[in-house]
């Protein structure tokens, strides 16, 4: 199961990828987190201490070259990784969650990392994996890069919203490239909700139904502040994140 996030920037991807990934745990016998945004962070909210010991997208493409018998100017077609066949060096754990960095992103000339979205494409297209393995793909916020590829391959796509037009406007919008894509599934989270009205705006906003809510949460802001992995808040909020658990296994 490949699940990807996305959502306007701060409405609380990487939060809620981290709670999912603990509580999927329950589901699945592995679960990876790809942090697949530039300015990656978590491996912070996941609770990892020294989260530059990872080796980031820089060096996946050296392995990847490896694995794919990569000669000069052919692309990656051969790449067929599976998680359990991915080297160590490249991963971080934490509670039994893997983390992937791919951290930031050297971009060129126009700003654009196309060369390392390719390989993450690639990787998340080719990711080879069992039934009871889940791969949470964390992206950086807005909708420019889903326009390159990166969540094709993906299963589901949850799309957080908070009460708010510009939030669900930019839902919107990844919607549509999601259609774009042929995600085969897609779904509104709410957060940060603190009323029915929340809901009724939000839904109105998306002609949609939210799949869950998760509510604007004290816990959640102290947990950040003071550095410690969301995680531990996970059997808070399980009645959502079994929602989406629920959802995702369909
Ligand atoms: N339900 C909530 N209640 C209170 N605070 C929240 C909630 N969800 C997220 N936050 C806080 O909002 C901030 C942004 O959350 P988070 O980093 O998860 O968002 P993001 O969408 O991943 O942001 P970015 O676009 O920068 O990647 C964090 O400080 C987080 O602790
Ligand atoms: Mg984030």
């Amino acid at each position: 199961m490949k699940i990807a996030i996305s959502g306007k920037g701060g409405v609380g991807k990487t939060t809620i990828m981290a709670l999912l990934a603990h509580h999927l745990k329950k589901t699945f016998k592995e679960v990876l987190v790809i942090d697949a945004d530039p300015s990656p962070h978590m491996a912070q909210t996941l609770g990892i201490e020294d989260p530059e010991k990872v080796t980031a997208i820089a060096d996946m493409k050296e392995m990847l070259r490896e694995r794919s018998g990569y000669t000069d100017g052919s692309p990656f077609y051969n790449i067929n990784p599976a998680i359990d066949d991915l080297p160590g060096r490249f991963m971080l754990e934490k509670d039994g969650i893997k983390l992937m960095v791919l951290g930031a992103i050297q971009t060129g000339n126009k700003g654009c990392a196309c060369a390392e979205n390719t390989v993450l494409k690639r990787l998340l297209t080719k990711l080879l994996l069992k039934a009871d393995q889940a791969v949470l793909l964390d992206m950086e916020a807005g909708v420019e890069h889903l326009g390159r590829g990166t969540i094709a391959g993906v299963d589901h796509l949850l799309v957080v919203v908070i009460p708010s037009k510009s939030s669900a406007r930019t839902a919107l919008k990844i919607q549509k490239l999601a259609q774009d894509v042929s995600i085969p599934k897609i779904s509104f989270v709410g957060n940060s909700i603190s009323s029915p009205d929340d809901v009724s705006f939000l839904e109105s906003m998306l002609n949609a139904t939210l799949l869950t809510t998760f509510p604007d949460a004290q816990e959640i802001r102290l947990a950040e502040r003071r550095g410690t992995a969301i995680t531990t808040l996970a059997s808070t909020f399980a009645e959502a994140l079994q929602k989406i658990t629920d959802a995702v296994g369909q």
